[in-house]
């Protein structure tokens, strides 16, 4: 088993019959979904599932999981979710594969918020990822200027002649702003230029992070 199979059926274990559960996107995410897919399957587990992206919920028809709409929601009892780095005091940055809108939205309504990623993405403090901003596409070089004065040199994921597409029909802006010694005030700034639709900073959202250690066992931040 490999260290992402194993935190993300380690989370799994957090999820209870009667539950409305969100599910995360990502390759960790994933076998939290096959895992959760299974129990659906063969131990009865009664749950319906709330997908933050197309692909993860291509994945949970596929795996015979049901899925309630968005429309009528107003919470989900627990979400399982990848990030793409951490740090100690469990804020996170989001996207790397693409998905951070639906990502944020469905945190935002979750009662408890797990989230699996192994080691390799603790930091000490945000910010060797490339933090993902979506935007829309109308004028995304204006919102790109705004962005770059908060001090990075935005990349469009994709590049300028085949942009990378959202599940909401938008485009993502790769932003390396080195450290982020100060996340709040940088979403806060980013989310007030006009164009953005949301950034991949989740801040204050996490109730435990699933990781690994270096021995490959696993270790709970709470
Ligand atoms: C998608 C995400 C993912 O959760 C993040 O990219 C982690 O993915 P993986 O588990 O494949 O490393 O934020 O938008």
């Amino acid at each position: 088993m490999n260290v992402k199979q194993i935190i993300g059926e380690k989370a799994a274990e957090y999820i209870r019959s009667g539950m409305i559960l969100g599910l995360g996107t990502g390759s960790t995410a994933f076998w939290a979904i096959r895992k959760i897919g299974q129990m659906v399957r063969d131990d009865g587990l009664d749950i319906v599932g709330v997908p933050t992206s197309e692909g993860t919920k291509e994945l949970a028809l596929d795996e015979g999981i049901p899925l309630i709409p968005y429309d009528g929601l107003t919470h989900i009892d627990l979400t399982i979710d990848g990030a793409d780095e951490f740090a100690l005091d469990k804020n996170l940055i989001k996207g790397g594969g693409g998905a951070l809108l639906r990502e944020k939205i469905v945190a935002s309504l979750s009662d408890y918020y797990i989230v699996i990623a192994d080691h390799a993405k603790l930091s000490p403090v945000l910010g060797k990822f490339p933090l993902p901003v979506e935007v829309i596409p109308f004028a995304w070089q204006v919102t790109s200027r705004h962005i770059e004065r908060l001090g990075c040199q935005p990349h469009i994921r994709g590049g300028g002649k085949t942009p990378f597409i959202t599940d909401n029909g938008n485009y993502i802006l790769d932003c390396d702003f080195g450290k982020i010694t100060e996340p709040n005030r940088l979403s806060q700034e980013l989310n007030r230029i006009p164009g953005v639709v949301e950034n991949g900073l989740f801040l204050n959202m996490t109730d435990i992070i699933i990781t690994s250690t270096d021995e490959g066992g696993i270790r709970i931040i709470e």
